[in-house]
């Protein structure tokens, strides 16, 4: 799709009192409803009246303006809609349709979004800029599920302002009690949701009442048409001008000693130099010195604005820090609570390490605990351990590092983020911040006077931890139980974790589930971090199919400690041994989600060490292994 652009307008045109284009305010809206309610009947009419009304400007606005006729050529309103219906066909599965015009006073983005529930995430995606939604009611029928889930997804995102668009008043013979009912009962739904301006009209997509000009249909309506509330509702970024300064730093420019530029697009507040601002995390504070731009400094700027800024002192900033007003500055903190909605064919697993990306920031994130999903349709809380794909529910999501952020409600851009899976790259959820908990703020690391190295050097070794993963069946434990008997008769210190073992204890609330499998892996690798803290040589004997928990067990151990080692054993050999008999069960059908059946296993692409079972017996891959750990200068 074109970008809104000045260039090829003529001048003059769209009569004198039309300011240009490019100083025209932006207003970004979204329709909601499907195809039956008429929105692309609505959408149509939209265009077709302003382009009639601004036909010589209009050109400028979609680069394919083919389509739809050229300038000056007459337009046919029943093929404008006959296209847009048949573009959102093709397009219905893939994305999002934004459409461009303009009046007099203001340039408009519709996002046209699909109205099924299994395209929640476009709607998401689509309106996650928009001021304002147009909700759309078919007034031959009412108030719709459709309608309320529409709804909910509005509050959710933040949208400001809502039109109930109740349309095709037509088929009611412009009746005013259909409308003031549905009115009525809409109004009552939305506070629940805490909507707060809901503007309701009686429009007919089709005849054109009320969209531009108030109709005579509906002479007991004195409310404002649909454009007049698009041209004159405030627009969001305006509200955000009001606001504290934020700005979240894009990138530092030091094209030379003499010069540090933070760079960032301002997401609250305005901006000027001298002002006194608070630099987050790290909290501290300077004066804005100048305000750098191509042809020279700047006086100010709003939210909204790119900018290059630099500060009176020299202090530490990198990518990823908020710029923030030092008398209102952002919160900072690495535990939330939040709404998720989640994107991806991959469920959510909590306790899984994604990235969570916040303004400029990007950081390792875990969701902590999923308090509930959100049955989009009734709004009802339900119990859940995972989110599907378009699925909403709320939790707690911890962070590897502190950020600052505003709450959703209060900012959009510093409350926003996005996780991304740390593997594929793909964003698979977006979230908006509610606040902090309070033990981010309460819980203190305590530091002792005992630390581990001075663990270590009573232990006469150092720790490390020897992460084995394998199929069921590899031989994972009877090697780990043939190098703790070599390391013991060394007088090393060890500690066996054992899948099957620790499953009767500490995780004997999991099961096979890959959402359980993601916890299992998190508690043993967060047990056998304390238990190398503690000084001993720590063997863990898991299957740990995913790579993802791998890395993070990796990540809590500083370089070095952390041997990753792949007892691999082909399917088709630990098949043909089947130690336990669980194989044969799980080719049977009575044990679902079995490691290399029905559950998958991801290999290790560099481990530490491999050991191949079918050339070696458990005594030699024993051998291995501690040889490897004289290598590494772990013992003697
Ligand atoms: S992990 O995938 O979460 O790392 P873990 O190593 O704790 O698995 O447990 C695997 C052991 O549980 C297997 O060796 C086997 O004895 C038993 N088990 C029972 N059901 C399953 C299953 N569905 N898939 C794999 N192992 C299972």
């Amino acid at each position: 799709m074109s970008e809104i652009s000045e260039a090829a307008a003529p001048a003059g045109a769209a009569g004198s009192h039309a300011a240009p284009l490019q100083d025209r305010g932006l207003l970004r809206f979204i329709t909601c409803g499907s195809v039956d309610d008429g929105k692309s009947t609505l959408i149509g009419r939209l265009l077709y009246e302003s382009r009639a009304l601004y036909d010589d400007q209009l050109a400028a606005l979609e680069s394919d303006s083919r389509r739809w006729g050229t300038q000056g050529e007459a337009i046919d309103f029943a093929l404008l809609v006959d296209g847009l219906a048949a573009e959102r066909e093709q397009g219905i599965t893939i994305d999002v349709a934004y459409r461009y015009f303009a009046t007099a006073r203001r340039k408009f983005i519709v996002a046209d979004t699909p109205g099924h529930e299994q395209y929640t995430r476009n709607m998401v995606t689509g309106a996650s800029t928009a001021d304002l939604a147009v909700i759309l009611v078919d007034a031959s029928k009412g108030v719709l599920t459709q309608t309320r889930r529409h709804s909910y997804l509005v509050s959710l995102i933040g949208i400001r302002h809502v039109v109930l668009a109740v349309n095709k008043l037509d088929l009611v013979e412009y009746s005013q009690p259909v409308f003031e009912r549905i009115v009525a009962g809409y109004r009552e739904f939305a506070a629940r949701l805490g909507l707060q301006q809901v503007t309701a009209i009686p429009i007919s997509g089709l005849a054109g009442d009320n969209i531009v000009v108030p109709s005579a249909r509906t002479p007991w309506y004195a409310g404002p048409t649909l454009m007049h509330v698009l041209e004159h509702c405030e627009i969001d970024e305006e509200r955000m001008q009001r606001g504290p300064l934020r700005l979240p730093v894009q990138w530092v420019n030091r094209p030379n000693p003499a010069f540090r530029g933070y760079c960032g697009t301002l997401a609250g507040g305005r901006l000027q130099p001298g002002e006194r601002v608070r630099v987050l995390p790290s909290g501290r504070e300077s004066r804005v010195a100048r305000i750098v731009a191509f042809d020279g400094d700047q006086a100010q700027a709003v939210a909204g604005q790119s900018v290059t800024i630099t500060l009176a002192d020299e202090i530490d900033i990198a990518r990823g820090d908020m710029i923030t007003a030092a008398d209102s500055p952002a919160e900072v903190a690495d535990q939330f609570e939040c709404t998720l909605v989640w994107m991806s064919d991959e469920p959510l697993l909590p306790g899984r390490s994604y990235w969570l990306a916040i303004g400029a920031k990007v950081v390792g994130a875990t969701v902590s605990e999923l308090k509930h999903r959100v049955d989009v349709n009734s709004l009802e809380p339900l119990a859940a351990k995972t989110l599907e794909l378009n699925g909403i529910g709320v939790a707690n999501v911890s962070l590897a590092a502190p950020v600052a952020f505003d709450p959703y409600r209060d900012n959009r851009d510093t409350g926003g983020f996005v996780l991304i899976d740390r593997t594929s790259n793909q964003t698979v959820g977006a979230g908006m911040l509610h606040f902090a908990l309070r033990r981010a703020h309460n819980i203190h690391l305590q530091a002792l006077d005992i630390d581990k190295a001075a663990r270590a050097t009573l232990m006469g070794h150092k720790p490390a931890v020897l992460w084995f993963t394998g199929l069921s069946g590899s031989g994972k434990s009877t090697i780990a139980n043939a190098v703790t008997r070599r390391l013991h008769a060394m007088g090393r210190h060890t500690y066996v974790l054992d899948g099957d073992n620790v499953r009767h204890g500490l995780n004997r609330d999991l099961g096979f589930t890959d959402a359980d499998r993601v916890e299992n892996i998190r508690r043993v690798a967060e047990v056998a971090r304390l238990m190398a803290d503690a000084g001993l040589i720590v063997i863990t004997a898991f299957i740990s199919p995913f790579r993802a928990e791998r890395q993070l067990a990796r990540n809590l151990l500083p370089e070095g400690e952390f041997i990753e080692v792949h007892v691999d054993t082909p399917l088709e050999v630990a098949e043909r041994r089947d130690v336990k008999g669980l194989y044969a069960k799980a080719r049977a059908g009575k044990l679902p989600h079995f490691t290399g059946i029905d559950s998958p296993y991801e290999p290790p692409e560099a481990p530490e060490l491999r050991l191949d079972t079918v050339h070696c017996d458990a005594e030699q891959a024993a051998e291995q292994v501690v040889a490897r750990l004289r290598e590494a200068g772990l013992i003697a």
